[in-house]
C-alpha cells in the first residue's frame, strides 16, 4: 500500500513516485532533496516559469475583492481576460466559454459542436492525447483510452503527421501530404455531412512532438469547409508561446472555428481552460440554448491568475523567448540525436527525442537524469524523452540543461550515432 491516504494518478498506487514540490523560481523547482532544472514544465503547464509573484499577488487582491462566485456572474477580470484570449486568437472569434481545465475545455467544443451541427460523428488522430474525462477520452488515441473504452460513440480515427515513421510509407520531401488529404476522404466515408468536428493538436505533444509539414492545416482546413464540419485547434499543451507562437495554429495560414486552451493559461497557478469560439458557431448560440456549465467555471482567483499570466507573458517577451530558444534546443537535441542515435525534432520549446532502445536502458536514463536533477517527460514504452521548458528559462540554463541531459543519455544509451 502507498503510504498516502489518497489516490496517485495514472498509475498502480505502488509504483507512483510522488513529487515533493517545496517551492520554486523561473525554470526551477524544488524538493525536499533540492534544486531541479524544469525541462518538462512539470505537467506542460509552467510556462510563466516557477514561483512568480505576480501571479500570487493578482490571486492575492482578488481573493480579497471577490472571491466567491457563481458561473453565469459578471466581475471586471472575467471580462478583461476574454477580450485578452479573444484578441489572442485573432479576428473572427468572439466568445469564450470558460472551463475548469483541458479534458473539459474540449469536453465542451464536443457538445458545441454537437448542438451546433446535429452532427454525431468526430474525428480525431491515433497518436493524441484530448483529456481524461470521457468525451475527450474517446478522442484520445493514446494507451490512455483503452482502460475505460467503451467510450462515446463515433470517433473516426485518423492517421498521424508522422513525418519519421510515416504510416503511408512516404517521405515528406515526395509526399502528397496524404496524412492530411486522407481526412477529406474519411468525411466522405463517413458521411458526407455526418461528421461534426475534426480536433488536432496543432502539434501533438505528449505522443512525439509529431510536427506538421507546412500543408498540413490548410489541407485540412480545406476538406473540413468542402464537408462543413468544425475544425478544433486542442491547443491545451502548444497554446501560450509553447511552440514560439501564441497559438500554435499560427505558424500555418489557418483559422480553426474552435480553440481550446488550458495548462499555459494560467500555468498552474490556478485551475482555469476555456473554448474560444468563432463568431460562425457563436451566433448560434444566441438563439439556441448553450447546454453546458459546471459551478465552478471562470472562478474569479482562476480568471485573476489566468490575466496575470497573459500580462506577464506580454511584459517579459515569453513568448519571443521561446521562438528565439526553439532553435538553440533542436540543435542541442541534433547533437544528441547524432551521438545516441534516433529522432530529433520539435518546434519552439517543445521538442522530443525518439529513440528504439530496451526499456531497462530508459530506467537507465529515469535515474541518471534524477542524479542530474533534470525533470522531463521519459516515456520508456513508447522510446520518446519529451522537453517543454518554462518559456522563462535563459539561453546558459538551456544548453547546460541539454548539454547534461546529453551526458545521461550517454551513459543509458552508449553512442549508437
Ligand atoms: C493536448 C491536450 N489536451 C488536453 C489535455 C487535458 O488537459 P487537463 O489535464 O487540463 O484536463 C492535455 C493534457 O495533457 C493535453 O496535452
Amino acid at each position: 500500500m502507498s503510504e498516502y491516504p489518497f489516490f496517485f494518478t495514472w498509475s498502480a498506487q505502488h509504483a507512483a513516485k510522488p513529487l515533493e514540490l517545496t517551492g520554486g523560481e523561473g525554470a526551477w523547482f524544488t524538493t525536499k532533496d533540492g534544486r531541479w532544472l524544469d525541462l518538462g514544465a512539470l505537467s506542460y503547464q509552467v510556462n510563466v516559469g516557477h514561483g512568480n509573484r505576480r501571479i500570487v499577488e493578482a490571486i492575492k487582491r482578488q481573493a480579497d475583492e471577490l472571491c466567491l462566485s457563481a458561473p453565469n456572474a459578471v466581475y471586471p477580470a472575467k471580462v478583461e481576460l476574454a477580450e485578452r484570449l479573444l484578441k489572442m486568437a485573432g479576428p473572427g472569434f468572439t466568445k469564450v466559454f470558460f472551463t475548469l481545465g483541458g479534458a473539459e475545455a474540449n469536453e465542451n467544443a464536443l457538445k458545441m459542436a454537437r448542438l451546433y451541427s446535429g452532427r454525431l460523428k468526430n474525428i480525431a488522430r491515433r497518436s493524441s492525447y484530448h483529456g481524461a474525462s470521457m468525451g475527450a477520452l474517446s478522442l484520445t488515441g493514446d494507451w490512455r483510452r483503452p482502460p475505460l473504452e467503451p467510450g462515446i460513440p463515433g470517433v473516426v480515427r485518423a492517421e498521424d503527421c508522422y513525418c519519421d515513421r510515416c504510416p503511408f510509407g512516404k517521405r515528406v520531401e515526395t509526399c502528397a501530404r496524404e496524412c492530411a488529404s486522407h481526412i477529406g476522404d474519411l468525411l466522405a466515408v463517413e458521411g458526407p455531412k455526418k461528421v461534426a468536428a475534426v480536433f488536432l493538436e496543432p502539434v501533438p505533444g505528449a505522443n512525439g512532438v509529431l510536427v506538421p509539414p507546412p500543408e498540413y492545416w490548410p489541407i485540412v482546413r480545406k476538406v473540413c469547409n468542402d464537408d462543413g464540419a468544425l475544425l478544433v485547434a486542442d491547443e491545451v499543451l502548444t497554446g501560450f508561446g509553447r511552440t514560439g507562437k501564441p497559438f500554435g495554429f499560427q505558424h500555418w495560414d489557418v483559422v480553426p472555428d474552435l480553440i481550446t486552451v488550458a495548462k499555459g493559461l494560467a500555468s498552474g497557478y490556478a485551475t482555469i481552460g476555456a473554448v474560444i469560439v468563432h463568431e460562425r458557431i457563436a451566433k448560434f448560440f444566441e438563439d439556441n440554448v448553450l447546454a453546458c456549465g459546471l459551478t465552478y467555471y471562470a472562478h474569479p482567483t482562476s480568471c485573476a491568475a489566468a490575466l496575470e499570466t497573459m500580462k506577464v507573458y506580454e511584459d517579459e517577451g515569453m513568448y519571443a523567448n521561446a521562438a528565439k530558444l526553439g532553435p538553440v534546443l533542436l540543435r542541442e537535441l541534433h547533437a544528441i540525436r547524432d551521438s545516441v542515435g534516433g529522432f530529433a525534432r520539435g518546434l519552439g520549446l517543445l521538442a522530443a527525442l525518439e529513440l528504439e532502445a530496451p526499456i531497462e536502458e530508459w530506467k537507465v536514463l529515469g535515474a541518471e537524469l534524477a542524479k542530474r536533477k533534470l525533470s522531463l517527460h521519459v516515456d520508456g514504452k513508447r522510446g520518446t524523452a519529451i522537453f517543454a521548458p518554462p518559456l522563462c528559462i535563459t539561453e546558459q540554463e538551456l544548453v547546460t540543461g541539454m548539454r547534461s541531459f546529453g551526458e545521461a543519455a550517454k551513459v543509458a544509451f552508449g553512442s549508437r550515432g
